[in-house]
């Protein structure tokens, strides 16, 4: 593809076109102020591509996610999450032997420091989860510096995936007031984890197939979704260099937002308020539509997907089968069914292409297999662990890469001289 030609004051710059492999176009812009002292301005990043990346590809217009080329309809129905964790970090599915021995190392570094218990303590029962995770995991710097990249370069990866686990089933243990339950090294990473939640130390627990089958499904639906708001977080912090931990705990802090991650708790929160007020949920729906209410359909729309969100698409079908399996009869799940069903014949919603996007159905599954509802966007970061890692070590791994420093307009007071206070009105 030829360069393209931008004209300014009847000046004329050739900018290089820079195609993807799945042919999606960019003008780098790289040029542009050197050339004409002028910046490109982009609020909220919707035209801004801020890398290049080999991680994840989506066509939002299509309904299209792969991770690593792979359709995440196959992934999510044949992987487990720690060979999805593999394929989104290293580049390519494990054969035998590579996923034996992660497995292995991941299963080794499930504990934490002992000392590190003692924060626990610290927090009040009433801390939200996402507080305690990001802080433990920018905490776990103290105890594992930077590796020496000559002998084991990757370990704090592993640490990270093993240790963040352990950390969030640790706060909800302490949320709820019961002893913590160490994890087990015989059982798989989602056994171990759904242990580690709901075994108590005075009884046998077996956990379910049905909950582990759910939950790997749901880890991998959210395992990478390339530029969003936390994964590009975790670049920015990245970027300076600083610490894995240091870099996905800023990651998992812009997660928690209710217009991010945080919105499966915010979906369980809004279907538990429609189904207060008597279930009129057509009135929630014109609500969402009423742009001076400063209501919005939580769970609905999405910056890239501009088709059903194939994420979506699937974890509906695991909510039918926990819901089947476990014979939970949830009355929040009606009132999600019927919300969809008119948002998505309502004029509003159709104009906006707006459709229920992954987190419209995660939370309710996540209740149903009986995880609190403060910890749902917990579930979420765990999910999107190696993607965060991914990018991170992409960005890392790139000679190329500089610091994340964008540029800004300036619109406020020119120059003026400096009043003392005596001469303020
Ligand atoms: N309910 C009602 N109207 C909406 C909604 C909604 N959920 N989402 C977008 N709109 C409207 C919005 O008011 C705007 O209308 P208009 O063009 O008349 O001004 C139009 O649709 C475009 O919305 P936008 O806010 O410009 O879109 P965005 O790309 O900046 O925001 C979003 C994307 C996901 C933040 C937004 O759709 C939203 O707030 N959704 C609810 C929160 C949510 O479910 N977030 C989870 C996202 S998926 C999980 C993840 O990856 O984080």
């Amino acid at each position: 593809m030829s360069d393209a030609k931008l004209i300014i004051d009847g000046r004329e710059i050739e900018l290089p076109v820079v195609v993807g492999s799945e042919g999606e176009v960019g003008i780098d812009i790289g040029a542009l102020r050197g050339a004409t002292g002028m910046i490109t301005l982009d609020p909220g990043y919707g035209n801004t591509g801020s890398c290049q990346s080999s991680v994840t590809f989506i066509d939002g217009e299509k309904g299209i996610l792969r991770y690593r080329g792979y359709p995440i309809e196959q992934v999510a129905s044949k992987a487990t999450f720690p060979e999805v964790a593999y394929l989104l970090i290293y580049g390519h599915l494990p054969n035998r032997k590579e996923l034996e021995r992660w497995l292995g190392s991941l299963t080794r570094h499930t504990l934490i420091h002992e000392d590190m218990k003692k924060f626990f303590e610290g927090y009040l029962p009433s801390t939200h989860p996402m507080a305690i995770l990001s802080s433990m995991v920018a905490s776990l710097s103290t105890y594992y510096p930077d590796p020496d990249p000559a002998t084991d370069p990757n370990i704090n990866i592993v640490r990270l995936i093993a240790k963040a686990a352990t950390v969030a089933a640790f706060s909800y243990k302490k949320s709820i007031g019961q002893p913590i339950i160490y994890p087990r090294n015989d059982l798989t990473y989602t056994r171990n984890f759904l242990h580690m939640m709901f075994a108590v130390p005075t009884e046998a627990y077996e956990v379910p197939d049905v909950l582990n089958e759910a939950l790997n499904m749901l880890l991998i639906l959210h395992a990478d979704h390339e530029q969003n708001c936390s994964t590009s977080t975790v670049r920015m912090v990245g970027s300076s260099q600083a610490n894995i931990f240091a870099s996905i705990s800023a990651g998992i802090n812009a997660l928690w937002g209710p217009l991010h991650g945080g919105a499966n708790q915010k979906v369980i929160e809004m279907l538990e308020m429609i189904q207060a007020d008597g279930g009129n949920y057509e009135k929630y729906v014109d609500l969402a539509k009423d742009k001076e209410s400063g209501f919005r359909l939580m769970g609905f729309g999405h910056r890239v997907y501009k088709n059903y969100d194939p994420r979506a698409r699937l974890i509906k079908r695991v909510a039918d089968d926990v819901f089947e399996q476990l014979g939970v009869d949830d009355p929040l799940l009606d009132i999600a069914r019927n919300l969809e069903e008119i948002a998505l014949e309502d004029d509003y919603f159709v104009e906006r292409k707006l459709y229920p996007n992954v987190d419209f159905y995660s939370g309710i599954i996540y209740r149903a297999m009986g995880i609190p509802t403060n910890m749902f966007t917990v579930m979420f970061a765990l999910g999107r662990l190696p993607g965060w890692i991914a990018h991170w070590k992409e960005m890392r791994d790139d000679p190329t890469s500089r610091i994340n420093r964008p540029r800004q307009i300036y619109t406020g007071p020119t120059e003026r001289d400096y009043t003392p206070v005596n001469q303020r009105d």
